[in-house]
């Protein structure tokens, strides 16, 4: 794990303050010192006690508490990071305009470490273009903004404005510290899943949600890369600040791979891609009564995009392959991986276990990394993102 860093996590006033427990508990579960920063109205939604509790350190909202320490200055000066979550409309509007009339402004202001807040408001504030304006002030003062997330908001409202999730928020937090070494860099990341249409209504498909590709893509986004990343049905939202490219077939993929690779130096294929289509699509529905009883389907085998890229390698440029297997013994899945990143001919192979509850729609990862010459280069396990920032290691 890296080094503890000394965290202030700052509460401002809306509902979405008590998911905000869940991100102080988050940092210090991987480590991290926490001092929360709560303001008033924060802590008419959530008390004090959970989250002395939880951040393990005395919660502090009190300009004029400890003046002879100086302490209104003193956590932000000794900040490695600043996380402020929930960020209120009105608190964002006050990061702006720099006020400092409370502990959470004079802690932000006497900071110099980054800055990453999580904005949480009802859909027509977040829209308003005050709010709008206020962001883009931030985003341009080099602000990290988390979310806002789609979905629920209080009452019967739905729509952005919901706080991202706690381990989300501390992800994109801990990114923001990392150097960003990737700049200049134009990467391919594929992810999804392909389906085959057998007629207008059905297809053949697979149970990848994409999950991985998404964290490869806003990773090498966060590390400073221009993305650009090639979907096939995504079952999360694509990140912001990449160039989306939406395909449904593998044949589409295929295109899409073949037309953004020759500018890329790297593409790193996390897509699961359909191996066959059927033979012939048909043009009405497939009917049963038309069918009987049985259904004979002939499949035909679709393009290896990666091994047709690896193919003709280009100076310069390193082609990384995916490969989800159900062999269960580690030792087995390692010789898997290894005759493929022989037979597809690219530079990486990170192999993974799928199943029935495995891989797929997950949080979490667990790869072996195996080099062209099938020696194992890394191992990652955390994190679909965590596992990203490791495949990206390869990029050095
Ligand atoms: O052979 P297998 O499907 O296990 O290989 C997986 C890797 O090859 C993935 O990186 C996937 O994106 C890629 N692939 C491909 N074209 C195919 C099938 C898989 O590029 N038709």
């Amino acid at each position: 794990m890296s080094d503890p860093l000394r965290v202030v996590v700052g509460i401002s006033g809306g509902i979405a303050a008590y998911k905000a427990v869940g991100v102080a508990r988050e940092f210090v579960l991987r480590g991290h010192e926490v001092h929360v920063v709560a303001t008033e109205s924060a802590l008419r939604f959530v008390g004090r006690p959970t989250l002395e509790a939880i951040s393990r350190n005395p919660v502090e909202t009190e300009l004029f508490d400890g003046v002879a320490e100086v302490r209104h200055v003193a956590l932000g000066q000794s900040a490695d990071l600043v996380v402020v979550a929930p960020a209120t409309a009105n608190t964002l509007a006050k990061l702006a305009a720099g006020f400092a009339d409370d502990l959470l402004g004079t802690t932000i202001l006497a900071s110099t470490a980054p800055l990453v807040v999580a904005p949480a408001m009802h859909t027509e504030m977040w829209q308003n273009a005050a709010t709008r304006e206020n962001i883009a002030t931030l985003r341009r003062r080099g602000v990290h903004i988390v979310g806002p997330a789609s979905g629920h908001l209080t009452g019967n409202d739905s729509g952005p404005g919901r706080m991202a999730e706690p381990g989300e928020i501390v992800d994109a937090a801990l990114a923001a510290l990392r150097p960003r070494d990737l700049a200049g860099r134009r990467i391919v990341v594929t992810a999804g899943g392909t389906r085959e249409p057998l007629d207008p209504v059905r297809f053949l498909g697979n149970r990848s949600s994409g999950r991985q590709g998404v964290a490869l893509a806003e990773a090498a986004s966060d590390r400073g890369a221009e993305v650009v990343l090639i979907a096939a049905h995504l079952e999360v939202p694509a990140p912001t600040g990449v160039e989306l490219r939406e395909v449904a077939t593998a044949e589409q993929l295929r295109e899409g791979v073949l037309a953004a690779a020759p500018s890329a130096d790297a593409v790193v294929m996390a897509a699961a891609v359909a191996d066959y289509r059927p033979e012939v699509v048909s043009e009405a529905k497939i009917k049963k009564e038309q069918q009987g009883d049985e259904l004979t389907l002939r499949l035909v085998r679709n393009p290896d995009i990666l091994a047709e890229l690896s193919a003709s390698p280009v100076e310069g440029r390193v082609v990384i392959g995916f490969a989800a297997e159900t062999e269960g013994d580690d030792a087995a899945l390692l010789e898997l991986g290894r005759a493929k990143v022989a037979r597809k001919g690219c530079d990486y192979l990170v192999v993974n276990r799928v199943g029935w509850s495995e891989g797929f729609a997950t949080e979490r990862n667990a790869v072996v990394i195996v080099s062209r010459a099938g020696d194992i280069v890394t191992r990652a396990d955390g994190s679909k993102r965590e596992v990203a920032d490791a495949i990206l290691d390869l990029l050095h």
